[in-house]
Order: C-alpha cells, then sequence, then structure tokens
C-alpha cells in the first residue's frame, strides 16, 4: 500500500490524502487542531456548536492562516445559531460540511448551492437511508462507543457499518471506537470509505480541550465511558462525580425535567474548557481506555495510517 496518499471515494471527494476525518467537537475542536488535522492529510474538522457566529467567522480565518489544505465544519443542526452558521459556511465557501443532529433534509440544497458538499452523522441505517433520498454526498455512522451525543438505538459499530453500507449507495464514513490502524482497517473491511475520529484527537496536543480533561482521558480506564442521559439525548461521558450524579438520579427515574434542572446550561465547556473535572461533563468514547498519551495530531495520522498498511499487508497475505 502506498503510505503516502490513499484513494477512496472520501479522499476523492475531499481532496485530502487519507481517509482520515477527524470530528467536529464542541469545545474542543479548534483552528489549531482542525489545521493540524489538516496539515497532516486528513480532514480538520472546526466544531461550530460550541461557537457564536462571530467566533466561527474567526476560528475559519484562523484555521486558513495556519492550513491551505482543506477542511470541514461541523454543524448540530439543533444547536443555536444554526441558521447564522449555514449562512456562514456558504459565504466561506468552507468545502465539507459536516451536520448532525437533526434532519438532513433542512439545509443540504442551500450548502450544494453554494458548493458545499454535506455529510451527515447517522445512527441507524433507517436515517442514512434518509439522507440518501436528502441528497447528502456521504453518511457518518456513529456507533455508540463513540464520545459525545449518540442515537437512542445505541447500536455499535460493528453491527452498524455493514447495515448502513448495505443501505445506501454513497460512500460512508464509519465513527465510533476508532482509534488506530487496525479499528481503521476493520471500519473498512465493514464496508467504510473513511473513518472519523473523534476522542483521541481530544487528547492531542493542538485540542483545546483543557489539560485536566486531557489527562482525564489519559487515566481513564475500561467502564470509565458513561452513557447517559438516555432520556434527554443519550450522551457518552467520562465517569466524573458529577457523571455519577447523573446517574443516581437517572437510576432512581428521575424524569426528563429533573435532569434538565441538574444540568444547568454550561457542563460541557466547564468540563472541556475549564477543566473542572469534579463538577463538568467530559465526553469521550469508549476508546479512553486505550488511549495512553498526549500526542501531535500529526503524530497520531501517521501513526494510524502506517498501522493500517501494516494490518492491510498481513490481512492481504492471509
Ligand atoms: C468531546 C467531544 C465532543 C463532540 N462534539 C460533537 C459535536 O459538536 N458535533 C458532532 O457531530 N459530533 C460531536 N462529537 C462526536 C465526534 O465528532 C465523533 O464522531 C466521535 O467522537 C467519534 O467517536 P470516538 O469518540 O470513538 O472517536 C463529539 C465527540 C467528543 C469526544
Amino acid at each position: 500500500m502506498n503510505t503516502k496518499s490513499i484513494t477512496t471515494p472520501i479522499t476523492k471527494l475531499c481532496g485530502i490524502r487519507y481517509p482520515i476525518l477527524q470530528g467536529g467537537m464542541i469545545w474542543v475542536s479548534g483552528s489549531r487542531l482542525t489545521a493540524a488535522v489538516s496539515n497532516a492529510g486528513g480532514l480538520g474538522v472546526l466544531g461550530s456548536g460550541s461557537m457564536r457566529p462571530d467566533a466561527l467567522r474567526e476560528e475559519i480565518q484562523k484555521t486558513r492562516s495556519l492550513t491551505s489544505n482543506p477542511f470541514g465544519v461541523n454543524i448540530p443542526i439543533s444547536f443555536k445559531y444554526t441558521e447564522e452558521h449555514i449562512k456562514t459556511v456558504c459565504e466561506q465557501r468552507i468545502p465539507v460540511v459536516i451536520t448532525s443532529a437533526g434532519s438532513p433534509k433542512k439545509y443540504t440544497e442551500t450548502l450544494h448551492n453554494a458548493g458545499c458538499k454535506v455529510f451527515h452523522v447517522v445512527p441507524t441505517a433507517m436515517l442514512a437511508r434518509k439522507c440518501e433520498d436528502a441528497g447528502v454526498n456521504a453518511v457518518i455512522a456513529e456507533g455508540t462507543e463513540a464520545g459525545g451525543h449518540n442515537g437512542y438505538e445505541e447500536i455499535t459499530t460493528m453491527v452498524l457499518i455493514p447495515s448502513v453500507r448495505d443501505a445506501v449507495k454513497i460512500p460512508v464514513i464509519a465513527a465510533g471506537g476508532i482509534m488506530d490502524g487496525r479499528t481503521m482497517a476493520a471500519a473498512f473491511a465493514l464496508g467504510a470509505d473513511a473513518v472519523q475520529i473523534g476522542t483521541r484527537f481530544a487528547a492531542s496536543e493542538e485540542s483545546d480541550a483543557h489539560p485536566s480533561y486531557k489527562q482525564a482521558i489519559i487515566d481513564a480506564k475500561e467502564g470509565d465511558s458513561l452513557l447517559l442521559l438516555k432520556k434527554l439525548g443519550p450522551t457518552r461521558m467520562i465517569r466524573t462525580p458529577f457523571a455519577l450524579k447523573i446517574k443516581d438520579k437517572e437510576d432512581a427515574g428521575a424524569g426528563k425535567e429533573e435532569l434538565v434542572a441538574l444540568l444547568g446550561e454550561h457542563k460541557a465547556r466547564e468540563g472541556a474548557s475549564l477543566g473542572n473535572i469534579q463538577e463538568g461533563i467530559l465526553e469521550a468514547g469508549q476508546v479512553i481506555s486505550r488511549i495512553n498519551k498526549i500526542q501531535s495530531a500529526g503524530d497520531i495520522v501517521a501513526e494510524i495510517m502506517n498501522e493500517f498498511a501494516i494490518v492491510c499487508g498481513k490481512m492481504h497475505n492471509i
């Protein structure tokens, strides 16, 4: 395998060397991480879900000053400022816009008219089919191992990727539980054309995550990633004292209102940006138990691609 570049339908659509997308992450994927991943040959993605409209415009300019390679913007559709963010990415002609947490129907045509490719994140094959009907260019199939907001159906990556592959003709990007060459090769074996990685990049040098948050990822062990808030909007996070408060309330049968009251407004910011690992929420996937060092995003991409080539070579010889 040529490890200098790999061609798949997704590398062609994005104009990138390696089929690795860095997942858009609220409070975590700003211009430094996005540019570092794009400079390494993958597709860096700004997480606009935590940005005000002026901040997104500023982060786009900063990213452009740090890389001349393509990068994307993630827009969670049900969050604040969606209309403004859509307008910004259209004006700025962002090559790839990743929409999530909402219907793919609403903005795909507008984005296409502005020349943006649209990828939508899905937790089921049924939604993947709807995305294809809505005209998106690719789907990102995200299994329940993934950090952050998750599907209600709790389908694992192992089951989801082949189901989505069989359900649609458009390219499929696999997400959830992928962090190295072995898991990337597994995703390709399941039918993916690329992978999206979040948690491992959250623990990279260039991520905006607070150092205490990165350290919490490094320190985490098996079973320290919890899928909570199943009634409100399932979210995978690290087992912190606050996460255990949520769990206790849920185990005691708390309803939506009680959970909303417990959460307040800024728990993700408190954990991710301010590093309050006691009272904040630290979104992260099951792979936290496998991440044991903080590296540059460039080293992460290079390491994954080297291992991917070795694993694919071994499978070829079976
Ligand atoms: C800290 C964190 C924040 C995230 N924020 C978002 C977000 O704003 N929008 C989104 O579509 N996905 C979000 N995700 C999901 C990632 O983009 C990615 O799909 C996921 O992390 C992949 O699974 P992994 O964590 O196993 O690598 C987030 C994930 C993490 C870990």
